[in-house]
C-alpha cells in the first residue's frame, strides 16, 4: 500500500493505511516524497526519545523546495529564521524550552480560566439565535485565537492579521505553492516577526507581571540569553502551535460526539467526563499527525537501513492506534487506565508545551457549547471534509443545527 497524505482517500480516512503501514513496513520509505515514514507506538516513542539521531533541526523543511530567490528576497528584510524550540536539538532547545515553560505555565492557565469562559460565552452569543452554523468558521477558529490573544495581551483589532499571519507561517512550507504564493507567504512571516519584535522589545524595557515579560526575561544563570532571531521564531512558533492545532480539536471532537448520540448524551449528563473525551479525541484524531525528524547517522529500522540525513516521519496518529501498546485503540474509552498514554502531543524534550491549555480550553469549549446549544445536532445535508494537509488533521467545516429553549 503507498502512503501518500495528499491524496484525498487518505486525509479522509489515514486509519486504513497506517494500520497496514503498522503491520507490513512499519519503516516505509516513501518514493514520491522522499521520505520514511514510522508507524508503531514503540519506534515513534524510541525516535522521540533519540535526539542524538534523530535531529529535530530542518524539520520545517523536509518537504519544502529550496527558496527561490524572489522569497530569499523578501525574507532578507528581515531577521533570519533560526532552528529554534521545534527545530533545535540539545542543548541550545533547553534555552528555548525555559522560555517558554517560564511563560507558558500551569497558573497563567488558570488565571485566564475564566476568560475562556467569557470568550466561548461571548463567540454563542453572536449566532445563537440563528439554530444553525458552522460551529468551523464561528467557533472553533476565533475561540483558540481569542484565547492566547488574552494570554498574551495582543490586542484585539489584530486579530485578524494575527490570524493571516499565522497561516502564512504554517502554509510557507507546504510543497504545492506556486512562487506568488511563497512570496505573498513571506512577507506575512517578516511583518509578524517586525510586530513582535516591538511587544519584545516593550516588554524588556517595562517589564510586568506577563506572559510576554517572563517570555522575554533573560533566562536562568549561566545560560546566554537568547538573541532576537531566537525569541523571535520561538515564540511565533508558540502562537501558531497555539491556535491552529486547538481548532482541529474542538472540530474533531464536535463531530466525534455529534455522531455518536450515546455518547452525546454522556457528555452533556456528565460534563466531568469531557477530559477524558479530550484526551481521546487528541489520541483518536491527532491534529498533529506526525512530523519530521532527520537522521544525523546511518540507523537500521525493521531491517531497513535508512541513511544518515534522511527524513523520518513519525506519525504519532498511527502509534496512538497501535494495538500493541492501545487496547482496543479504535474506540472512544472514557475510563482508559493510562488515558495520556498516547504520542498526539509529541514526548520527550520537545512535548508539547500547550497540552496544559490544549486541554483546560477544549474542554472550556465543549462545556460552553454543549450547555447552551441544546439538541445539539450535524446538519441533515451536512457535507463533512478534512482540509487538505500533509501532517494536519482538521474539519473544514462543521455545520450544526440546534434547538431554541
Ligand atoms: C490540540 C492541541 C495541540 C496538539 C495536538 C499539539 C501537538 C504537539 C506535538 C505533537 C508537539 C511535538 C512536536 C515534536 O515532537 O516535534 C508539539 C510541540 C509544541 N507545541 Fe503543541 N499541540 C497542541 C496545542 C498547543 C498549544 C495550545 C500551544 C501553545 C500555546 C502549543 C505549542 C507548542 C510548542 C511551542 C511546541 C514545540 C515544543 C518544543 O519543541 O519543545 N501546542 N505540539
Amino acid at each position: 500500500m503507498n502512503y501518500d497524505p495528499t491524496s484525498p482517500e487518505q486525509w479522509e480516512d489515514p486509519a486504513k493505511v497506517y494500520a497496514w503501514l503498522r503491520e507490513h513496513d512499519p519503516a516505509h520509505h516513501c518514493e514520491k516524497f522522499g521520505i520514511w515514514v514510522v508507524t508503531r507506538h514503540a519506534d515513534v516513542l524510541a525516535i522521540l526519545k533519540d535526539t542524538e539521531r534523530f535531529s529535530s533541526r530542518d524539520a520545517n523543511t523536509a518537504l519544502a523546495d529550496a527558496t527561490p530567490p524572489e522569497v530569499a528576497k523578501v525574507l532578507a528584510e528581515g531577521h533570519p529564521e533560526v532552528d529554534a524550540l521545534l527545530t533545535a536539538d540539545p542543548p541550545i532547545h533547553r534555552r528555548h524550552r525555559g522560555t517558554i515553560n517560564r511563560a507558558l505555565t500551569q497558573r497563567r492557565i488558570n488565571e485566564n480560566l475564566d476568560a475562556m469562559g467569557q470568550i466561548a460565552h461571548a463567540l454563542v452569543d453572536g449566532f445563537v439565535d440563528e439554530r444553525s452554523a458552522d460551529l468551523v468558521a464561528r467557533f472553533a477558529i476565533p475561540y483558540p485565537l481569542h484565547v492566547i490573544a488574552e494570554i498574551l495581551d495582543l490586542p484585539e483589532e489584530r486579530l485578524p492579521d494575527f490570524k493571516r499571519w499565522s497561516s502564512d507561517f504554517v502554509r510557507r512550507f507546504s510543497p504545492d505553492l506556486t512562487t506568488e504564493e511563497r512570496v505573498s507567504c513571506a512577507r506575512g512571516f517578516i511583518a509578524f516577526q517586525r510586530d513582535f519584535e516591538q511587544r519584545i522589545r516593550q516588554a524588556q524595557a517595562r517589564p510586568g507581571d506577563d506572559f510576554m515579560s517572563d517570555f522575554a526575561r533573560a533566562g536562568s544563570e549561566g545560560d546566554e540569553p537568547l538573541s532576537m532571531p531566537e525569541m523571535l521564531t520561538t515564540i511565533m512558533q508558540t502562537v501558531v502551535a497555539g491556535h491552529e492545532t486547538t481548532t482541529s480539536l474542538i472540530g474533531s471532537a464536535l463531530v466525534l460526539l455529534l455522531r455518536d448520540p450515546a455518547l452525546h448524551e454522556t457528555l452533556t449528563a456528565s460534563p466531568e467526563k469531557l477530559p477524558a473525551f479530550v484526551e481521546e479525541v487528541v489520541r483518536l484524531e491527532s491534529p498533529v499527525q506526525g512530523l519530521f525528524r532527520t537522521t544525523t547517522c546511518d540507523v537500521e529500522l525493521h531491517g531497513r537501513k535508512i541513511p544518515s540525513g534522511a527524513h523520518v516521519q513519525v506519525l504519532f496518529a498511527a502509534a496512538n492506534r497501535d494495538p500493541e501498546a492501545i487496547a482496543n485503540p479504535d474506540a472512544v474509552d472514557l475510563e482508559r487506565r493510562n488515558p495520556r498514554g498516547h504520542l498526539g502531543y509529541g514526548e520527550g524534550i520537545h512535548f508539547c508545551p500547550g497540552a496544559p491549555l490544549a486541554r483546560t480550553d477544549t474542554r472550556v469549549a465543549l462545556e460552553v457549547l454543549l450547555e447552551r446549544l441544546p439538541a445539539l445536532r450535524l446538519a441533515p445535508d451536512a457535507k463533512l471534509r478534512h482540509a487538505p494537509h500533509f501532517f494536519l488533521r482538521g474539519w473544514e467545516s462543521v455545520p450544526v443545527t440546534w434547538s431554541t429553549r
